[in-house]
């Protein structure tokens, strides 16, 4: 089912004390709040720590990251069934820092997807352009090959009950996000995309917005009718500025 979303990427960030404080927060100033989920997603090593605090909460885990393999001698790895086991509901994969520091490529990003599909964790897989691909005019052409490699593989019904995120990459960490209007052409042309195969799982299927998406433009950019929700990264660390994003997305649950 589509409805909106919010998640928090907390990156290389984050305490045993932060997570306690940050996550008692939210839960107390979210209580009561309804109409949009919202997801931590914290470094590994805290994942159990965080699901211990949203304990009684709405909150749901996120992982920023999984490997393909589901055991066996790949050290420095954490599987599927190790993020479920700790109570993981969303995982990130694909995002573009690992496609860039760490060479993930379409082929892995597509294994990956595959392994959480087989079984109830559900892929917030991250696509996205360049400034200079977007300066020659291929936002289009790189998001659909970023789909098709998954699309192709497995046809479009893996994409039912999953999340993809559009992370334009000049927009991430620039204090510079893509307008409403740019954000809603990629969205509905993703969304198009797979229609083309399924209309239906293209209906249901949740497009978020994530790039220096902070509580001045988070209300503007979910006023369009593709965007689903927002994937956030530096404003996912300020409380107060977390809080406002979810309450500006809630508030405007009628839209979808
Ligand atoms: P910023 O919100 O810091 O630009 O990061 C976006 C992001 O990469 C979320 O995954």
């Amino acid at each position: 089912m589509r409805h909106p979303l919010v998640i928090g990427n907390w990156k290389l960030n984050g305490s045993k004390k932060f997570i306690d404080t940050f996550i008692a927060g939210l839960c107390h100033n979210l209580y009561g709040i309804e109409g949009c989920k919202v997801v931590i997603a914290p470094p590994m090593v805290y994942l159990d720590q965080a699901k211990k605090a949203m304990y009684n909460s709405t909150l749901l885990l996120g992982a920023q990251n999984v490997d393909m393999h589901h055991l066996g001698a790949f050290t420095g790895e954490i599987s599927v069934s190790m993020l479920k086991d700790i109570g993981v509901k969303y995982v990130i994969i694909g995002h573009s820092e690992r496609r860039s520091l760490h060479l993930e490529d379409d082929q892995v990003v597509a294994k990956k997807f595959f392994a959480l599909k087989n079984t109830d964790l559900i892929p917030v897989l991250c696509i996205g352009e360049t400034a200079a691909e977007k300066m020659a005019g291929k936002t289009k052409t790189i998001c659909a090959r970023q789909i098709d490699v998954i699309l192709q593989l497995h046809g479009a019904n893996v994409f039912q009950n999953t999340v993809i995120a559009y992370e334009p990459i000049w927009a991430i960490g620039t204090g510079c996000a893509a307008t409403s209007e740019q954000i809603q052409t990629i969205h509905k042309f993703i969304r198009d995309h797979i229609a083309q195969k399924d209309s239906k799982v293209a209906d249901q299927l949740i497009i978020q917005y994530g790039g220096s998406v902070t509580k001045n433009n988070a209300a503007e950019i979910f006023s369009q009718p593709d965007i689903d929700g927002v994937l956030v990264g530096s404003s996912s660390l300020r409380l107060d500025s977390f809080i406002e994003i979810i309450k500006l997305i809630s508030t405007r649950k009628h839209k979808i």
